[in-house]
C-alpha cells in the first residue's frame, strides 16, 4: 500500500514527547522525513531514536524568534523545502482568575500565541506549492474551562489565525488547518491532572476515553496529506466528542 506522506518533509515543533510525539511518529510511518523540535535535548535525542526513518532533533524554544530562525535554516540546509508544517508546541497550566500574574500571561501567549505566529510566517519561504500546515489549537479555544481563561483565549486566537491567513497566503497555495485535541494522554496532562481524577473526566467524554498521541497523529496525516486536499480553514476537534453536546 503506498504511503500518504512518501517524500514529504515535515516539521513538528514541540514533538519529543506528547502529541508532538505521536504527530511526527505517524508521518515518519507514512513516509515523511520528519524535523522535530523540543528544548531538552536529552528528550529530543530520545524522541529521535523512537521516531526512527531519519528523524532529526533540532533543540530550541518554539516561542524564541532567534530558534525559529536557526530550526529554518538547518531545515533549509538539510532538505531545501517544507511539505508539512506541524506548529504543535504550547504551554498550559491553570491559574485562578484574580490571581493571574503578568508571567503566566506571558508565559502562554509566548509559547501558543507568538511562537506559532511567527513560527509559520518565517517558514513560508520554504513552504512548498500545496504544502500543509497544522496549528495545535485545543477545544479550550471554543469552550470554557475553570482557571484556563488565559490559555483558552491563546487558543482561541489559533482558530482564529488560520481564518485569516487562508487569505493572506493565497497566492502561496497552502492549506492551513486548526487540529484540537481534548483530553490527551500526555506527561503535559499528566502533571496538570492527577491520574486519580482521569475516571471523572472520562465519564464526561462521549467515547468513555482520553485520548492518545496515536489518535491526533492519525488525524495530523489526514490533515497533511492529499485526502484532506479541499479543505482548508477548519477547526477539526480529535476529543471524543467532548466538547460536541
Ligand atoms: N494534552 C492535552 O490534553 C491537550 C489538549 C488540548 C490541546 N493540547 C495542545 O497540544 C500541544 C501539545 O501538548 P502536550 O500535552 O502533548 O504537551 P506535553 O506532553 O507537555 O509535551 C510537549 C512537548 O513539546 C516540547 N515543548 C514544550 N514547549 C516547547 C517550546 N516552547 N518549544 C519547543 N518545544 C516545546 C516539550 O519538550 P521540552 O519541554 O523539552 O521543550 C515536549 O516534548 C500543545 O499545544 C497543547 O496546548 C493538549
Amino acid at each position: 500500500m503506498s504511503r500518504k506522506l512518501e517524500g514529504k518533509v515535515a516539521v513538528v515543533t514541540g514533538a519529543s514527547a506528547g502529541i508532538g510525539l505521536g504527530v511526527a511518529k505517524a508521518f515518519a510511518n507514512e513516509g515523511a522525513r520528519v524535523f522535530i523540535t523540543g528544548r531538552r535535548r536529552s528528550e529530543l535525542d530520545r524522541a529521535v531514536a523512537e521516531i526512527g526513518h531519519g528523524a532529526v532533533g533540532i533543540q530550541g524554544d518554539a516561542g524564541k524568534l532567534a530558534d525559529l530562525d536557526t530550526l529554518y535554516a538547518t531545515v533549509k540546509q538539510k532538505a531545501g523545502s517544507i511539505d508539512v508544517l506541524a506548529l504543535n508546541a504550547g504551554f498550559y497550566e491553570f491559574m485562578k482568575f484574580g490571581e493571574i500574574i503578568e508571567e503566566h500571561f506571558d508565559k502562554t501567549y509566548n509559547a501558543n500565541v507568538k511562537g506559532l505566529l511567527f513560527g509559520f510566517q518565517k517558514a513560508l519561504p520554504l513552504l512548498s506549492k500545496g504544502s500543509s500546515v497544522i496549528f495545535t489549537g485545543s477545544i479550550a479555544g471554543s469552550i470554557g474551562m475553570p482557571d484556563m481563561s488565559v490559555y483558552s483565549s491563546t487558543k482561541a486566537a489559533v482558530r482564529s489565525l488560520a481564518r485569516s491567513l487562508i487569505l493572506d497566503t493565497k497566492e502561496f497555495g497552502i492549506r492551513i488547518n486548526v487540529l484540537s485535541p481534548g483530553h490527551t494522554l500526555t506527561p503535559g496532562l499528566q502533571l496538570l491532572i492527577p491520574e486519580a481524577a482521569h475516571a471523572g473526566i472520562v465519564d464526561t467524554i462521549p467515547l468513555s476515553r482520553l485520548g492518545s498521541p496515536e489518535d491526533l497523529g492519525k488525524a495530523a496525516v489526514f490533515l497533511a496529506s492529499e485526502d484532506s486536499a479541499y479543505i482548508t480553514g477548519v477547526e477539526l476537534d480529535v476529543d471524543g466528542g467532548v466538547s460536541q453536546y
